[in-house]
């Protein structure tokens, strides 16, 4: 079991609805040892892949992308998130829905921060549905450039965005994946490692 599994069955909490408060150290307060050694942890499993640039996304994605990027010794550019923006000519802009919010939103980022020379790692605090991930690698896209690899902290595997992700074909690395959880007990089940 890596640190994150533990500090998540230490101070994670399982909420209604299948969502897992993890705010104590991960989206809210932040425990930067904790991001320190999950950044560690992505620099292994991509060691080799010739990483240029991170992509995250604002707002939780970014204190854990910039931690990590100082293992990489890269930048990070965040996508920004607006309601419906009429940008086009500089921004790269993708419509992303959020089953959580149940509303449409737009992911952009300016063109002069991407382009078809660089190759991106991915990174975010949790994937559920992949909508805000589809987004991120659509702009990636649209930008000419390259995914090299995604990196996940909390993948929720009852979810269908893990798999999509992983069919497309893209490396998708996941330092905690939660099978099964239960808000009556408490109960958080993890993927073994492969
Ligand atoms: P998707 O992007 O994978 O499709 O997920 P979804 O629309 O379901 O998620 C919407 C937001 O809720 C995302 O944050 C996502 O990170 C977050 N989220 C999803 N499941 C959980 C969970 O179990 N626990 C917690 N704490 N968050 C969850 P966001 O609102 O887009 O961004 P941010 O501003 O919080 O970064
Ligand atoms: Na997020
Ligand atoms: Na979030």
């Amino acid at each position: 079991m890596n640190c994150l599994e533990e500090r998540i069955l230490k101070d994670g909490i399982v909420k209604e609805g299948n969502v897992l408060k993890v705010d104590s150290f991960l989206n809210h307060q932040m425990d930067i040892d904790l991001f320190n050694e999950m950044g560690k942890e992505w620099k292994k499993r991509f060691e080799g892949a010739n990483i240029n640039k991170i992509l995250t996304i604002e707002a939780s994605g970014i204190g854990i992308a910039c931690i990590a990027a100082q293992h990489f010794g890269v930048p990070v550019v965040f996508a920004k998130k607006s309601k419906s923006v009429n940008l086009e000519g500089e921004m790269y802009v993708a419509e992303v829905e959020s089953f959580t919010h149940k509303c449409k939103n737009q992911v952009i980022v300016a063109k002069k921060f991407l382009n078809e020379n660089d190759r991106v790692l991915i990174i975010d605090d949790f994937l559920a549905n992949g909508c805000a991930l589809q987004g991120l690698i659509q702009i990636v896209k649209s930008a000419g450039a390259t995914v090299e690899g995604i990196g996940i902290a909390v993948e929720k595997g009852f979810q269908a965005g893990g798999r999509i992700i992983r069919n497309l074909g893209f490396q998708l690395e996941s330092l905690a994946i939660v099978d099964d959880m239960d808000s009556k007990t408490g109960m958080i089940k993890f993927r073994e490692e492969q």
